[in-house]
């Protein structure tokens, strides 16, 4: 199966960006904690400071992607583009988060990305994103069956 990880903005930054909230692991240590978390499975990694290049990445994944998984950081608060491509792709979907924004300042509570999306994982930190994939091959299974 593949399945696309999309990163929004500042996610570049894991390892040093308030670790108190986000913790030490870097993006690649993430990477590498999937890929050896599903094994078999194409795990495509991308991150982006730009909302268009993410609108882009949704569209693609749309395309040749089976499952989307993503973290659009602080535009899940303030996009609608990346809303309506998320709405337009009909892969399973999943809004993942290392933090969980409910529990968070007032202008984190609302997500543009959980009304379109099928699962949301907020809060487990970095093993969030192994809980996504197991999430996308839940779906893939039901979806299959
Ligand atoms: C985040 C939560 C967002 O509110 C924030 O803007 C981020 C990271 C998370 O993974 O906890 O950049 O998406």
């Amino acid at each position: 199966m593949k399945i696309s990880i999309l990163n929004g903005p500042n996610l570049n930054l894991l390892g040093t960006r308030e670790p108190s909230i986000y913790g030490h692991q870097t993006l690649s240590d993430i990477e590498a904690m999937v890929a050896a978390h599903a094994p078999g499975h194409e795990i495509e990694f991308f991150q982006t400071n730009r909302e268009g290049e993410l609108v882009d990445a949704i569209q693609g994944a749309a395309r040749e992607a089976d499952a989307l998984i993503l973290n659009a950081a602080a535009y899940t608060h303030t996009s609608i583009a990346i809303h309506d491509s998320l709405k337009a792709a009909s892969l399973p979907k999943v809004e993942v988060h290392l933090s969980n924004p409910a529990a968070r300042e007032a202008f984190r509570h609302h997500s543009y990305v959980s009304p379109v999306v099928d699962v949301v994982i907020a809060g487990a930190g970095p093993v969030g994103y192994c809980l996504a994939v197991d999430a996308v091959l839940a779906l893939a299974e039901r979806r299959a069956a």
